[in-house]
């Protein structure tokens, strides 16, 4: 398949795959792992909070590294207030620690959104204008690319992404990504393709990327083919799956996509995953961090609850390499085991906005959203 590289900040990227920001997940250990597997895509980082960045909270700055081999360093921000988000993006840019900022407007969170954040920005239509206008005006004597990530909408009756996509272009915004789904959807059933394909034809002048339901390289191609997107956005595809960046590349270039993995392989990637994992963050607390990791290496292999069970207990590099050890190198994956959920998988929700804040869509009361301190991301 012939695709349009996709141009960021004057970067190209002839294979226009972006990883998804998914936070808890996409640190640099994660990143490096899918990059080793699809050199020259991009790779987003775990959202960060645009006002500890300002403030200089530690575990943000922490966020905030990149490996030396990131050579492209993508990073997404959340914030509604447009001061902290300039302040934040001149931050960021001034000191050279990044290529490319997302925004986050799709976290369906209640922490978030009941105070006026992440999917529920769109809602307010000047004031995300005005967020996305101070990041652009930050970002762009240093030529960093601004993108905006989105849902759309918070329900069927308050549907946003046209609206939204067309202020990201008169904006300056660099390129948008949509979720296909509601927040109140939240991860459950279908993305609806047909709104990426909607956001293609009324968006003409910026990359417009489809986000939901890759699990396999050949469904990028079928988005990209279905809708007319510029670029394809993978999220929970890859959970447990790094190398599918490897068959995203094969696929995009014509090449032959690999054979699914035996389970040796998978153990060879999870050992490297939890070492560098245990080198960022310390022994005790990578491999907890890892343990979810765990499971998701294990989907769709007919191991048996009982190794399912020890993996997610798992509490040392020496154990794990144990556990490996005891498994049949030579399993394959289930058939349909890749298409298995996994990440988020739960929904619709009950989408909590602030009290009154569907009385104007046209202020521009900033949010009190200070003491969000991100977690589940979009
Ligand atoms: C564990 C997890 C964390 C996420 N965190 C974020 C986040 O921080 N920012 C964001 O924009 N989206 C976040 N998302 C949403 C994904 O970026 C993506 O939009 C969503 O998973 C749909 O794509 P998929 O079907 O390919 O997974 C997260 C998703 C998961 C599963």
């Amino acid at each position: 398949m012939t695709s349009v590289p996709l141009v960021l900040g004057g970067r190209e990227f002839p294979v226009p795959v972006v990883l998804a920001p998914m936070a808890g997940v996409t640190n640099a250990p994660f990143r490096t792992l899918c990059r080793r597997f699809g050199p020259g895509l991009v790779y987003v980082s775990e959202m960060v909070m645009a006002a500890a960045l300002v403030h200089g909270n530690e575990r943000t700055k922490k966020m905030v590294g990149f490996a030396p081999e990131e050579d492209f360093r993508s990073l997404q921000i959340y914030g509604s207030d447009p001061h902290f988000v300039g302040r934040a993006v001149t931050e960021l840019c001034s000191k050279g620690l990044v290529d490319h900022i997302d925004m986050n407007f799709g976290c369906p969170a209640v922490k978030v959104t009941r105070k006026g954040g992440g999917a529920a920005v769109p809602v307010k239509r000047n004031l995300m204008r005005a967020i996305m206008a101070s990041a652009v005006e930050a970002a762009s004597p240093w030529g960093v690319p601004v993108t905006v990530k989105f849902r759309i909408g918070i329900d069927d009756d308050l549907v946003t992404f046209i609206e939204t996509g067309l202020a990201a272009e008169q904006e300056g915004i660099a390129a948008v990504a949509l979720h296909a789904r509601t927040a109140e959807q939240h991860y459950a059933g279908e993305a609806r393709w047909e709104a990426i394909a909607e956001l293609k034809r009324e968006v003409r002048t910026i990359p417009v990327l489809g986000n939901g339901d890759i699990w396999e390289a050949a469904d990028a191609l079928r988005m990209m083919r279905e809708t007319g997107c510029d670029g394809v956005v993978v999220g929970r595809g890859c959970l447990g799956r790094p190398w599918l960046f490897e068959d995203l590349v094969a696929a995009f270039t014509g090449g032959d996509v690999p054979a699914p993995r035996d389970l040796g392989f998978v153990c060879r990637v999870m050992l490297d995953h939890a070492e560098s994992l245990c080198s960022l963050m310390g022994h005790d607390h990578g491999i907890r961090n890892f343990r979810k990791h765990a499971g998701w290496y294990l989907t769709g292999y007919p191991v048996g609850a009982d190794a399912r069970r020890k993996f997610s207990m798992v509490s040392s590099i020496a154990e794990l390499s144990r556990l490996c050890a005891e498994l049949d190198p030579s399993l394959r994956i289930v058939e349909g085991g890749a298409r298995l959920r996994r990440g988020h998988t739960n929904g619709p929700i009950k989408v909590v906005l602030p009290e009154g804040y569907l009385d104007s869509r046209d202020d521009l009361v900033v949010p009190d959203d200070n003491d969000v301190v991100a977690l589940s991301g979009g």
